[in-house]
């Protein structure tokens, strides 16, 4: 089963990744922030696509009965085909992968025969062009506004010209596609990456790495919506 999203495709939605929370008590760093944001971020390693490990399957599965929330796997993967059945079993709503892997179409197809929500990524020197074929076929694109494979990196803000030519094509196109950023947003750059044509925030260092990962949740929220 597909749960909903919090609130409809093209509205401002905050994602928490789940990266820089603790790992130790993931429940409760979910719970903690669950009123002020709109879907979960599950960032997915594998030590060849990218230079880190990180959760799989089986975490998923863990969390799955604590919280109705859109669970939004980012898949930094070479062999993502290998794991969708494996993600939307452990109850995954949506899986994103990478178009530098290849396979696009295929991949595609495969989650939509999952019954998975769509995502497509893309890293800060992939070119619009490299997904452009595929905008009508998926549910978001993610510009990554850092090279993937570590949290709290600095915000590549040349990023943003890429953002506005997705959100342009999706327009011009007449398509409902959810455009995403992950890497260094945070109440300076979240205004920025909205104005640019984004409206799915992740945050994962400006949310749980705060003090009050709620009400930085909520700052986050308000500075995008200003
Ligand atoms: C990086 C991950 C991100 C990461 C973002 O490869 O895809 O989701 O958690 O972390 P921050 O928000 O700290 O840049
Ligand atoms: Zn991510």
């Amino acid at each position: 089963m597909v749960r909903p999203t919090t609130r409809p495709v093209g509205s401002l939605q905050i994602a928490p990744s789940i990266l820089s929370a603790d790992f130790a008590d993931l429940g409760g760093a979910i719970r903690a922030v669950a009123s002020q944001t709109d879907r979960l971020h599950i960032d997915v390693m594998d030590g060849h696509f990218v230079p880190n490990l990180t959760v799989g399957p089986p975490v998923v599965r863990s969390l799955r009965p604590l919280t109705e929330t859109f669970f939004d796997c980012h898949l930094m993967l070479s062999d993502p085909g290998e794991y969708l059945e494996s993600f939307a079993a452990a109850g995954a709503d949506g899986c994103t992968v990478h178009v530098e892997v290849g396979d696009t179409g295929a991949l595609i197809d495969r989650s939509r025969a999952l019954g998975l929500s769509v995502g497509l990524a893309l890293n800060p020197d992939t070119p619009f062009e490299a997904i452009e074929s595929w905008l009508g076929d998926v549910d978001l694109i993610l510009c990554m506004t850092v090279f993937p494979g570590f949290g709290g990196q600095a915000f590549i803000a040349d990023v943003l010209g890429k953002v506005a030519q997705v959100r342009a094509a999706l327009d011009a196109r007449g398509l409902e596609v959810d455009v995403q950023v992950d890497g260094g947003i945070d109440v300076r750059s979240a205004p920025r990456a909205v104005a640019a044509g984004a409206n799915v925030l992740v945050a994962g260092s400006a949310i749980f790495g705060a003090p009050d990962p709620l009400a930085a949740a909520a700052s986050l929220r308000a500075a995008a919506a200003s």
